[in-house]
Formats: C-alpha cells, structure tokens, sequence
C-alpha cells in the first residue's frame, strides 16, 4: 500500500481499547493509525486511571503496612514518614514507563500515531486537529471509535469540581498534600481504591453511599457486607443510605449537605478535601458523530449491534463509550475481536466472563453470577465457602480476611460465579474466569490439583465444598 490509499483500519482513541485495537489491526496485516488527542497513549486507564490508582494502592499499602503491621512479625523499624512527592513521583514513572511503551509498541508494529483530535468528516473520512498545529485528514476503509468515557459531573450541577479541593478520581491521584479530612462521595470502585489510599496516608476518610452496600454495581451480597466491615476495622468510616446534596467551598473547607437517602434527616459534614466518585459516562465530545450516521442512545452510549458495529456502515465501537461494563480488560477484549470481525468476519467476547476486582487490600474480585440474581432469576444454586483462616498459606502470612465463595448449579454442578475477598484475590480471580470459559463444574477445580502451600488452595477448597465436603474446614 502507498502512502495516499486509504487507511485499512483508523481507529480513534489510543486507550486499552483503541491501542489494543490498532496493534492487532496490524498484526493481521491491516494498514492501520490510531488517532489520540491526549499527548500520550494508554487513555484513561494508564494516565489517569488504573496504572495511577493502582501505584498509590501498592506503596500506600507498604506504607500502612510497615507502620502498624510490622512490628508483630518481628521487624522494629522507626522514624517511618512519608514522603508524598516521591511516592508520587513514582506513580509518575510508572504512567509514563507505560505509555511510552505503548508508543514503542506502535512504532515496532507499525502503526501509524497520530497525534490530534479527531472529528467525522463523512463516514468514511476523519478530520484531526493536530497537537502541534495544523490539520489533516484521513481516509479509512473501516473505522472503530474507541473514545472512552469522562468523568460524570454531579447530578443537578451541586457540585464543581476545581481537582484541589473538590477532585474527581483524577485529582485525588495527585493531591500534593494527605488531607485531615476527607469526603468520598460514592462507595463504588473508586471511592474505595482511592479512599483506602489517603486513608492509609494519614487522612480521616467517610465515604457516603446512596445505597445500602459498598462496592458499586455486580458485588455479591454478602461480599459488600464483609468488604465494609474490614474497611471500617482500618478506620474508614461510612454513610450508608445517605444522599449527597451539595459540596460548597467555605473558609477554607468544603461543606457538605446530607440527606437520609428515602429523604427526611439532614446533615452537614465538613472536609478539607472531597472527592466525587458517582460513575463516568461515555464520551463523544468534538467527534462531530452526526456526520458519520452514529447514533447514540439516551445515555449517550454509541449502539452497536452483536458484532460492534453502529448504526454506519463500516464504523465499529469499542470500550467504555458502549455498553457494558467500563473495565480496561473488557476494551481490550473488545478490540481484539472488532479486529477480528473486520479482517476475518467473526470475532468473540464472552461477556459471561468478565471478572472485576477491587485493588483494595484485601482484594476483592468476581466473575459471573451473584447470589442476589440467581435468586432474582429463579435458579436454584448451591454455595461453597471456605475462609482465608483455614488456608495454611495465609495464616502464614498473617493475612486471612476473606473468603472463596463458589455458587455452581444445583443440578449440574456447573460454576455460574465465584467471589472472592482476601489477599490476593484480583490474581486468583483468573482460575475462575477460565472454569467459567470452559464450563467446568466445581468438582472439575476440586480434583485438580493445587500447589501447597498457597492461597489457591482456598479457591480448590472452595471448590470441594460447593462439590462435596473441603478437608480443611
Ligand atoms: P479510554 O481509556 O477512556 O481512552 C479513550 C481515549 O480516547 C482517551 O485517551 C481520549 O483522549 C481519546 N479520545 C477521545 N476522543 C477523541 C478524539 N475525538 N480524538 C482523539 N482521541 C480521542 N479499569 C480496570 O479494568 N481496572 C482498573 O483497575 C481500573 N482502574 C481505574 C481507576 C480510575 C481512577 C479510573 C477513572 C478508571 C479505572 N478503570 C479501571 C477503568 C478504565 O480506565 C477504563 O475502563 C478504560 O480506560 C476504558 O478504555 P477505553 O479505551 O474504552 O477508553
Ligand atoms: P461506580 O458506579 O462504581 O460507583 C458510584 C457510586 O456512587 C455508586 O455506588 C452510587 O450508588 C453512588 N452514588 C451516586 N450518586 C450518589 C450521591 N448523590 N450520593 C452518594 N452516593 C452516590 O462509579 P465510580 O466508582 O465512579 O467508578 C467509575 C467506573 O470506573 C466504574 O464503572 C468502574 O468500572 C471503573 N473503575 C474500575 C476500577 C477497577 O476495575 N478496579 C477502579 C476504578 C474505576
């Protein structure tokens, strides 16, 4: 292909989603340019999102960890402090260690980088606003529009955030200084990964929730209740059922209005610093969508049909921007197979198999089913359990809150979900994943065998009680 044909595939956003989707555009063989107006690749998620979060959870973690939980296992250590710009400074080096990578991802398979904005021209051509000045536009014989979501404003305008005071996710990644005081508004993902992290500093952390549980949307019942319960153990305190009205900036502080969430009883809580964690939403801000036929629902997701194509022909969407849940693995996957459609015709993505994990310590993480929708949805089930404390392996670690929770159909033993919370569930949460893959049962996980001495033996164990009777327990 010469310069001037038409780009094969130019997908616009270089997110897990959108980059995924241009290195393996070009894999198969594909002309390929991703178009990525922020400066750097790796969207969300490397910038300001789970690479960011997840380097202030690890060393916050360290942190907490040598000042109160040292001592116990024979190591005195003194004059611990913090020292917050290193730490963050570290966070910095790792974002941009990855998203350089990303670049050099993108040179070694050659696709083509276009730094700019990009906005629909016709269905088929895009124009892109040059970083550095200047413009050009592209041709493209397939297009998918990978560009993620933004942070949701707080409803009914009550709240604005300044990213000092009042931050979003993406300040709170970078406050210069731990906070005394500090308001989470929302107990979902967010508000407990970042809440843990300054409540681990030094800060007085309350998170306030609507609903009456903790851990956003799909976390089993009786996870959120147990998540809630270690968490208030290290000092983070909740407002369940509680509705946020308005955060206002007085005197230096913020106040914050409160009201019981069925209405009635009103109060007014003060920090120095609150963060607003109430979800995101799909962004198509300057993308000029009308242009190429996209059409949008009343959530302003772009829809796509089983296969990600919108409403125009030869236009595919990916990631956060569509439905489902806004994960970085779910984009992936996604890009991979909107590829695959593109070069080959079929592509898949088993949305029955998605795990979410919660980077909190300890982790929580799932996949599949929870008890309360099997319920909902008539199926009968059965329940394995098996807690950290029986697991030889933790209790030598010292570290055994949590348990595995199975729940596998009564009448064919099949796994339909697994929920763990414990240490080092976000990596143990992947056998799951698999076994749901490959429809195994849980005696399929109970008669293989797993290496002593470890955590996994609690996922085995969890396995043989949902199946027969654990050993160990
Ligand atoms: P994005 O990552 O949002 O990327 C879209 C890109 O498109 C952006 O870089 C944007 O600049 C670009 N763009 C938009 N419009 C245009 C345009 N017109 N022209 C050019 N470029 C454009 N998920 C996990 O799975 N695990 C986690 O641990 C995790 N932690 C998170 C922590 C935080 C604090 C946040 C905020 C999110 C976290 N997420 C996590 C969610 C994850 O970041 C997203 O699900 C993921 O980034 C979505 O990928 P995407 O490619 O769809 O979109
Ligand atoms: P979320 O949807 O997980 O949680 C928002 C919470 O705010 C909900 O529990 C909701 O009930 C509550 N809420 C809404 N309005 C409120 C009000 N007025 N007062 C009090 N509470 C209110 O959204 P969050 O935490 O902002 O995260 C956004 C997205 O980012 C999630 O969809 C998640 O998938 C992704 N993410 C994933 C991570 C991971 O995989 N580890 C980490 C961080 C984010």
């Amino acid at each position: 292909a010469s310069s001037s044909d038409p780009y094969d595939v130019v997908v616009i956003g270089g997110g897990p989603g959108g980059y995924v989707a241009a290195i393996k555009a070009a894999q198969l063989g594909l002309k390929t340019a991703c178009i990525e107006k922020r400066g750097s690749l790796g969207g969300t998620c490397l910038n300001v999102g789970c690479i960011p979060s997840k380097a202030m959870l690890n060393n916050s973690h360290i942190y907490h960890q040598t000042q109160h939980d040292l001592k116990r296992r024979g190591i005195d250590v003194s004059g611990v402090s913090l020292n917050l710009p290193t730490m963050l400074k570290a966070k910095e080096d790792a974002v941009t260690g990855l998203t350089k990578g990303i670049e050099y991802l993108f040179k070694a398979n050659k696709v083509d980088y276009i730094k700019g904005s990009g906005s629909f021209v016709s269905p088929t051509r895009i124009g892109v606003q040059l970083l550095d000045g200047g413009e050009t536009e592209v041709e493209a014989k397939n297009i998918i529009i990978a560009t993620g979501s933004e942070v949701a404003p707080f409803p009914g305008g009550g709240i604005q955030i300044d990213e000092k005071q009042i931050v979003s996710s993406t300040g709170a990644l970078d406050l210069q200084e731990v906070p005394k005081k500090m308001v989470v508004i929302g107990g979902g993902v967010i508000g407990l990964e970042l809440g843990s992290v300054w409540s681990r500093l030094g800060a007085e952390v309350t998170v306030v929730e609507f609903l009456g549980a903790i851990g956003g949307v799909g976390i089993d019942e009786e996870v959120a209740k147990q998540f809630q319960k270690i968490l208030s153990k290290q000092g983070i305190k909740f407002k369940l059922n509680t509705k946020v009205l308005s955060a206002d900036k007085e005197g230096g502080k913020v106040l914050i209005k409160t009201e019981a969430a069925k209405g009635g009883k009103e109060e007014t809580l003060d920090a120095d610093v609150v963060l607003v964690s109430v979800g995101r939403r799909p962004y198509t801000e300057g993308l000029n969508i009308e242009a190429a036929g996209v059409e949008l629902d009343n959530r302003g997701r772009v829809i796509i049909d089983d296969q990600f194509n919108t409403s125009a022909k030869h236009i595919k969407c990916i990631g956060d921007v569509t439905f489902g849940p806004m994960l970085a693995h779910k984009a992936e996957e996604e890009g991979i197979a909107a590829v695959e459609y593109v070069k080959h015709g079929h592509g898949h993505v088993n949305y029955a198999a998605i795990p979410s994990v919660v980077y909190t310590h300890p982790e929580v993480a799932w996949v599949g089913k929870t008890e309360q929708e099997l319920k909902a949805d008539g199926v009968k089930y059965v329940i394995g359990k098996f807690p950290f404390t029986a697991n030889s392996r933790a209790k030598t670690n010292l570290d055994m809150e949590g348990f595995v929770k199975f729940i596998t159909e009564k009448e064919t033993d099949k796994i339909l979900g697994v929920h763990i919370i414990g240490p080092n569930a976000g990596e143990m949460i992947s056998e799951a994943v698999l076994a749901i893959e490959y429809g195994a049962s849980s005696e399929d996980i109970a008669r293989t065998t797993h290496a002593h001495p470890t955590l996994s033996e609690a996922f085995k164990e969890a396995a043989m009680a949902a199946s027969s009777k654990p050993i160990h327990m």
